[in-house]
C-alpha cells in the first residue's frame, strides 16, 4: 500500500478498478464522498479518516451551465478527495512502523494531506516550492505540520521530499496511485447530481494531472458499467506559461518559462511525471485541451467573484477556457457543461480589481 512506483521499472503505479459500478452499493445516508465507500475495497470502513469531504454542491448557473464547488471541501480544495482515500488506506501501516509521511506540493495538496494527517494523528512533513502562497503555508503549519521550503523547480521539490530518511514514508500525491484514485468520486457525484446523466462537457484546470486522471477514470467506470450512456468531453485547461499537456495534444513544441509568474499559482507542473498517462487518457476518451492568457484568467476570476463564486485564480482557468471556447464558437452555449471550481478564493493573495 505504501509503494508509489514500480520497484523494477520506476513507472507510476495505478489502481485497477475491475468491478462494475452498481448503484445499490451507494450508502444513501452518507453525505460525504464515502457514500461511494464500497467502490474503494482497499479501504476498511473502520479505518476511514474523514473531515466530511465530498458531496459538494453542483450549482446551476443557467439552463446548461453548472459549477461544481470543490472549493467547499474541508481544506478548501478538491485535494481532500485524494487525501481521505490515501490517508485512510495507509495510516495504520505507517503508525505501526513508527514512521511519518512526507509529501511535496505547491500548497493545496500539502494543506490537505496535513489536515488528514492531523485527523489521523499521523506525523507528516510537507515540502513546498520557495514561492508557495503564504496563506497555504500558514494553513499547513496551523494543522501542526512542519513545512520545508525548497528552491528550484517543482521536480526538485519532489526529489527533496523523496530523499530517503529514517522512518520516512514518501506518499507524494502526484505519484501515489491511491490519491488520484480518490478523485474518481468527483465523477460519481457529478453523474448522481445530474440524475445519472453525463454532462456533455467538463472543464477542469490541469497541472500535475491527478484531477484530470481521477475524473476520467470515474466517468470511464460509469460508462463501462452502463450507468451513463456516453463519456463527457473533458477539456484540460492550462495557463499559457504552464501548458505541456496542451502542447503535446496539439502537437506543438513547448518551452517552459525560466520562472513561472502566472497568477494561477497552483498550476506549476511544467514537466509533469504523469504527462504520458494524461495524453493516453485524453486521447482514449476523445477529450480536449485549451490554454488561456493571464488577462483571460484575471477576467474569469473577477467575473466568477462578481457572480458570487470566490475561487482561486488557478480554478478560474477552467472558466476562462470555457469562455474562450464559447467566444471562438468552438462549443455551443446549449451544451450541458460542468466547470469544476477547484480551490477557495480565501487562499489567494490577489487583490480585487476595482
Ligand atoms: C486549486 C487547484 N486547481 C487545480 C489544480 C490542478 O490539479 P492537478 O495538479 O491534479 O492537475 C491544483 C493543483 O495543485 C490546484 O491546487
Amino acid at each position: 500500500m505504501l509503494d508509489f512506483k514500480c520497484t523494477r521499472c520506476g513507472s507510476p503505479l495505478d489502481v485497477k478498478v475491475d468491478f462494475s459500478f452498481d448503484q445499490s452499493g451507494i450508502r444513501p445516508r452518507d453525505y460525504s464522498l464515502w457514500r461511494y465507500g464500497s467502490f474503494f475495497p482497499y479501504v476498511n470502513e473502520n479505518d476511514i479518516i474523514t473531515l466530511g469531504e465530498g458531496w459538494t454542491p453542483l450549482v446551476k448557473l443557467n439552463d446548461s451551465l453548472y459549477f461544481k464547488l470543490e472549493n467547499l471541501n474541508p481544506t478548501g480544495s478538491f485535494k481532500d478527495r485524494g487525501s481521505t482515500a490515501l490517508i485512510s488506506a495507509i495510516h495504520n501501516q505507517v503508525k505501526k512502523q513508527g514512521g511519518y509521511i512526507s509529501e511535496d506540493s505547491s500548497g493545496n495538496a500539502g494543506a490537505s494531506i496535513a489536515a488528514y494527517a492531523a485527523r489521523a494523528q499521523l506525523k507528516a512533513k510537507i515540502y513546498v516550492p520557495e514561492n508557495a502562497s503564504g496563506s497555504k503555508i500558514n494553513q499547513i503549519k496551523s494543522y501542526g505540520v512542519p513545512v520545508t521550503k525548497v528552491a528550484g523547480t517543482r521536480n526538485q521539490v519532489a526529489q527533496k521530499a523523496q530523499q530517503p530518511e529514517k522512518r520516512k514514508h514518501y506518499i507524494g500525491h502526484i505519484y501515489h496511485p491511491l490519491f488520484r484514485d480518490g478523485i474518481r468520486t468527483l465523477a460519481y457525484e457529478i453523474a448522481e447530481q445530474l440524475n445519472w446523466k453525463s454532462p456533455q462537457r467538463i472543464y477542469l484546470p490541469v497541472s500535475a494531472g491527478t484531477l484530470l486522471l481521477g475524473v476520467i477514470r470515474g466517468f470511464k467506470h460509469l460508462a463501462n458499467s452502463g450507468i451513463i450512456d456516453a463519456m463527457p468531453t473533458i477539456t484540460a485547461c492550462q495557463t499559457r506559461q504552464v501548458s505541456p499537456l496542451y502542447h503535446r495534444i496539439k502537437k506543438l513544441n513547448y518551452k517552459p518559462p525560466e520562472r513561472i509568474t502566472s497568477i494561477a499559482d497552483a498550476l506549476v507542473s511544467s514537466n509533469p511525471p504523469l504527462l504520458d498517462l494524461m495524453i493516453k487518457a485524453i486521447q482514449e476518451t476523445h477529450g480536449d485541451a485549451e490554454i488561456v492568457d493571464e488577462n483571460e484568467i484575471l477576467n474569469a476570476f473577477t467575473e466568477l467573484a462578481h457572480k458570487g463564486f470566490f475561487v482561486e485564480p488557478s480554478s478560474a482557468v477552467a472558466y476562462a477556457a470555457h469562455q474562450k471556447q464559447l467566444k471562438t464558437k468552438k462549443i455551443s452555449k446549449a451544451d450541458k457543461t460542468v466547470i469544476v471550481l477547484t480551490g477557495h478564493g480565501l487562499k489567494t493573495t490577489l487583490r480585487p480589481v476595482s
